[in-house]
């Protein structure tokens, strides 16, 4: 059915348009079953999943393990202090390990290498649950989110204010499949990975790396932030907060969006640095709609990894 059949889920740009595109329409199909308090959808009976957390959470561990639950499955907490990847024990035997008591195994880690790792030694599916390089699952979270409230594809422009990370990395690989117009505008040392934005480029869409914010923001479809300091880099946040002024999304940047702007964040956010309580609270604030995405669209694909 699909053109290239992947057992993980670590990059969007591992798949083609159609599938994620499927991706989704099942995302909403299912949210939508949920929602309608129906709980006789139970594909993921008899399945247990292995979530791996080396950094901390509260969406990706409460939706997956929600998520998995609800749809007939049981997931398996590892916090930091678990299995120590790397430090008890090796990836490569974690993974083939976890491969023998689970059928499916989320990972949030540091080093984008670990999940490379991760998935090369397990037998079952590995999700991306965040690593210091991308973060798949939020932005097909957030794909959901654009389409129930704008609509996916078509002329319609993302700009993220802030920080060139693993966010700005996941939406470079999901334009650099599903066109959409997606700008960066981020401090002046802080620009997304060179490479990525080559393989948005190469794919033929409309990528803007730019330091000029308040150009970037005019006629905004979705202004989108992020913290400045990621999980990893918080010894920075002081010079980060430093080097960032000028790039808060505050009430006079979301006027310069326009009316029609939708703000979004991945959450956690830091209300008054790179965003202010203001704006989070406003009408066109979709933060939390957003959030709750992340289960629907993560639920949509470990069933596609499934096959079902
Ligand atoms: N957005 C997100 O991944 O949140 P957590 O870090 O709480 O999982
Ligand atoms: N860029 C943030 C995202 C958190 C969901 C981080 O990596 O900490």
């Amino acid at each position: 059915l699909y053109s290239v059949e992947q057992k993980d889920f670590l990059h969007i740009s591992d798949f083609d348009k159609d599938t994620i595109m499927k991706i989704l329409d099942r995302a909403a199909e299912v949210k939508a079953l949920l929602k309608s308090g129906d709980r006789t959808f139970q594909p993921f009976k008899g399945k247990t999943m292995a979530m791996i957390f080396t950094k901390p959470s509260m969406r990706t561990r409460v939706s997956f393990e929600t998520g998995f639950f609800l749809l007939g499955g049981h997931a398996i907490y590892l916090g930091p202090d678990d299995i120590q990847m790397g430090k008890r024990e090796e990836t490569r035997d974690i993974a083939r390990v976890l491969s023998r008591y689970n059928d499916i195994i989320m990972a949030r880690v540091f080093a984008h290498q670990d999940i490379l790792d991760l998935a090369k030694y397990a037998s079952v599916p590995v999700v991306n649950g965040l690593t210091d390089y991308n973060h798949p699952c939020q932005i097909m979270a957030d794909a959901l989110t654009i389409a129930e409230h704008v609509r996916l594809e078509g002329p319609r422009s993302i700009v993220y204010v802030g920080d060139g990370n693993n966010i700005v990395h996941s939406w470079l690989l999901l334009a650099a499949v599903v066109p959409l117009h997606f700008v960066c505008a981020c401090p002046e040392g802080f620009e997304p990975h060179r490479e990525t934005v080559e393989k948005a480029i190469a794919a033929g869409i409309s990528i803007e790396i730019t330091h000029d914010v308040a150009g970037a923001v005019r006629g905004a479809d979705v202004v989108y932030s992020d913290v400045w300091a990621s999980m990893g880099q918080k010894e920075e946040a002081a010079t980060r907060k430093h080097k960032f002024q000028g790039f808060q999304v505050n009430e006079v940047l979301m006027e310069l969006a326009g009316p029609n702007a939708f703000f979004m964040h991945c959450l956690p956010a830091e209300r008054g640095v790179e965003v202010t309580d203001g704006v989070m609270e406003a009408p066109n604030s979709i933060v939390f709609p957003q959030a709750e995405n992340r289960m629907h669209a993560q639920n949509a694909i470990m069933l596609h990894l499934f096959g079902l």
